[in-house]
């Protein structure tokens, strides 16, 4: 996976950004419009069920995939649906992590209702987990009900600044063990959330993420799976404010030249395929130390838990000044992953009927700008239940 950072500047390119009439053409739209949702959290959109939503909907998720569907029942209940067509079927075989994104929205939804003097009481999955894969059964059902006297989270002071921060963290600045335990114990609900600073461990955990993002890049069906949700470039963002984030200046003018193309990234041995290789060497390098979310079971439930725990990770982190990274190739269940995936759980003693369902790298750096997001009216659907 690439992220908006500038993929490759070859000589070519430099000397075409310093063109002022070109970065005019290749620049098109700004990026105000897909990151217009978080300015939007925060208004009145006349029913406290979407004002909630309009926080909900900024939570971390695979792939920004923002795979969501909210059906507002009566005046007091969503029902919440998953897009089957926004799954990952390639990295994520079985949905785990789209449901643990899910895990992340329901979470911020509830703090925001709580925000506004409601409790929102979700039901996961009442009409079943589903197994292997989701299917158009709810994934939760929430109620909202007015009250005096719902706790506020101190969290949800962050999740505007919330941010999964991709880029290289900064080698001369490690992380204090207290900042680790902040992070840990933000985390919360019955799973087994822990870290490590420790040298020999995050040097052993680094070279099992290396592996797994370039297994994750060698195998046609993955790498084409993130490939094809690269949005390179401003204009391509903005008409997908979802997937891969590639915007940028030199990303449209890349795109433009013909430097940066889906093909090349698709093909391995070409140039932008290994500038993408180069380029998250130093990221996944740089890790300062990592967290984890490991549960006892690979239940639907545990990976909504795993998703609620996770987003409180980070607006821990994000409180702190601390940056936060998910690298889930190493977790994910493809068979081309096998070997660096039971090495990871050995690594961290997953016991057999256990999971490892988040691994996030810990480290500092400026944090990005916010990423891009569909509105939250457009996520609303109704299916007459
Ligand atoms: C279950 C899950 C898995 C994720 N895995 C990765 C990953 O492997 N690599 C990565 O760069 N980001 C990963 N992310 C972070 C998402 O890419 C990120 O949340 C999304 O792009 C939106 O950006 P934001 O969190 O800054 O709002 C993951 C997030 C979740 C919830």
């Amino acid at each position: 996976m690439l992220t908006r950072r500038t993929l490759l500047i070859t000589g070519g390119a430099t000397a075409l950004v310093g063109g002022a009439s070109v970065v005019g053409v290749a620049h098109g739209p700004g990026l105000s419009k897909a990151r217009a949702p978080w300015q939007q959290a925060g208004e009145s959109f006349g029913d406290a069920r979407i004002d909630a939503l309009a926080y909900a909907i900024l939570a971390p998720n695979p792939h920004n995939r923002q795979p969501w569907q909210f059906d507002l029942v009566g005046d007091d209940r969503i029902d919440v649906y998953v897009d089957l067509e926004r799954r990952l079927p390639h990295t994520d075989p079985f949905d785990r992590q789209i449901t643990i994104g899910f895990g992340c929205l329901l979470e911020l939804l509830v703090m925001a209702a709580a925000e506004r003097g409601y409790v929102a009481t979700v039901t996961p999955f009442p009409d079943g987990q589903p197994s292997p894969r989701l299917n158009g059964n709810r994934i939760a059902q929430v109620r909202f009900e007015r009250s005096e006297t719902a706790p506020k989270d101190p969290l949800f002071q962050s999740v505007l600044a919330r941010r999964s921060t991709k880029e290289p963290y900064d080698t001369e600045q490690p992380v204090a063990s207290s900042a680790l335990e902040t992070v840990i114990a933000g985390g919360q609900g019955d799973l087994e959330i822990g870290g490590t600073l420790e040298a020999a461990q995050r040097t052993r955990i680094i070279e099992l993420a290396w592996q797994g993002f370039q297994i994750e890049m060698a195998t046609d069906l993955t790498r084409r799976e993130s490939v094809d949700l690269m949005r390179i470039g401003n204009r391509a963002v903005v008409d997908n404010p979802d997937g891969i984030d590639m915007g940028g200046i030199p990303m449209g003018l890349f795109k433009m030249t013909g430097i940066v193309t889906p093909e090349g990234l698709d093909t391995p041995g070409s140039t932008a395929y290994n500038e993408g290789l180069k380029m998250y060497h130093p990221i996944i390098h740089s890790a300062q130390g990592f967290v984890w979310v490991k549960a006892e079971e690979n239940s639907r439930l545990s990976q909504l838990q795993a998703g609620r725990a996770w987003v409180r990770m980070n607006l821990a982190a994000q409180q702190i000044g601390l940056c936060v990274h998910p690298l889930s190739q190493i977790l994910q269940e493809f068979p081309e992953m096998a070997e660096p995936y039971e090495a990871i759980r050995a690594e961290l003693n997953v016991q057999p009927n256990g999971v490892l369902h988040m691994l996030g790298r810990v480290g500092y750096t400026k944090f990005p700008a916010a990423s891009p997001r569909w509105p939250v009216e457009s996520k609303l659907i109704s299916s007459n239940a």
